[in-house]
């Protein structure tokens, strides 16, 4: 694991090459990840990606922990980041700590990521200053969806400065890269000409100092809906359900198994003679 990226080495990613990253959930899609990325996120989309839940609120610190896990075992170059799931650190500094280190702990992941304004400062500067490094999250932060009523753009017009508050509070606080979800470009751009960390855009125009996607909706293997910032890169989804199809079909006429997927044995041969 000394060949893995670092958080400081990510911060120094500042206005670089951009920084790539994708959600991994699993270690087979950890070890895809891992070839050709920088960062590999265990993002609480894994709640409605894998397990169809209607929002990120419902998902568990046990379950990020049960995916972080997961994807250790398939990364060795990118770093890995663990979603602190919604109800886990909120609280305070205190408690964001302690479900921080336990994540840490179990998983072996490098650092996790909380979504978070200005209000998330002084826990973001609790867990930096005690060995947990801390990506932030501002913008559109799905697990305030009741609070926005909604997955709408943020910091449109007025709203724009609150959204650069957050982002350089989250900054300011410690944070060694920032995730910029669904917000202007206008605005994208500003942010990340004024704060000195890394911003990684999802919907945030490619002003951002990196790109995040979640990996089900760019393979087309998740598309119960199709965000605008989404690009498919595969038709993952169209690839399995004509496979799956095949299959069903193949075996209702009794096409499947064929000879080259049986085991004979001569001695049981019903129609030979038996030596
Ligand atoms: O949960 C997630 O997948 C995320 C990324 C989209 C940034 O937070
Ligand atoms: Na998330």
């Amino acid at each position: 694991q000394t060949k893995a990226m670092t958080p400081p080495q990510v911060a120094a990613r500042k206005g670089g090459t951009p920084l790539v990253c994708l959600t991994a959930y699993t270690t087979p899609m950890a070890r895809l990840v891992d070839k050709h990325c920088d960062i590999a996120l265990v993002g609480d989309s894994v709640g409605m990606v894998l397990h169809g839940l209607p929002s990120t609120l419902g998902v568990s610190l046990d379950m990020m922990i049960l995916h972080g896990k997961a994807v250790r075992r398939g990364l060795e170059q990118a770093l890995m980041v663990v979603d602190m799931p919604f109800g886990s650190y909120e609280e305070g500094p205190e408690q964001a700590f302690r479900n921080a280190a336990r994540m840490v702990a179990e998983t072996g992941c490098a650092a996790v990521k909380l979504e978070g304004s200005e209000t998330m400062a002084q826990t973001i500067r609790f867990l930096t200053g005690r060995g947990i490094p801390v990506m932030a999250h501002v913008g559109l932060t799905p697990q305030a969806v009741n609070a926005f009523g909604g997955y709408g753009v943020q910091g449109r017009g007025e709203a724009g400065g609150r959204v650069l508050a957050d982002a350089a509070a989250v900054a300011q606080a410690g944070a060694f890269s920032v995730v910029l979800e669904k917000v202007p470009e206008a605005l994208a751009r500003r942010i990340t000409q004024e704060i000195a960390i890394p911003t990684i855009g999802i919907g945030a125009s490619p002003a951002c100092d990196g790109q995040v996607l979640v990996v089900d909706d760019m393979l087309g293997m998740f598309t119960d809906f199709r965000p605008k910032f989404v690009k498919r890169y595969g038709e993952l989804g169209e690839a399995a359900d004509a496979a799956i199809a095949a299959y069903a079909q193949e075996v209702r006429e009794r096409r499947f198994p064929a000879a080259q997927h049986v085991f004979a044995d001569a001695a049981m041969a019903v129609t030979g003679e038996k030596s």
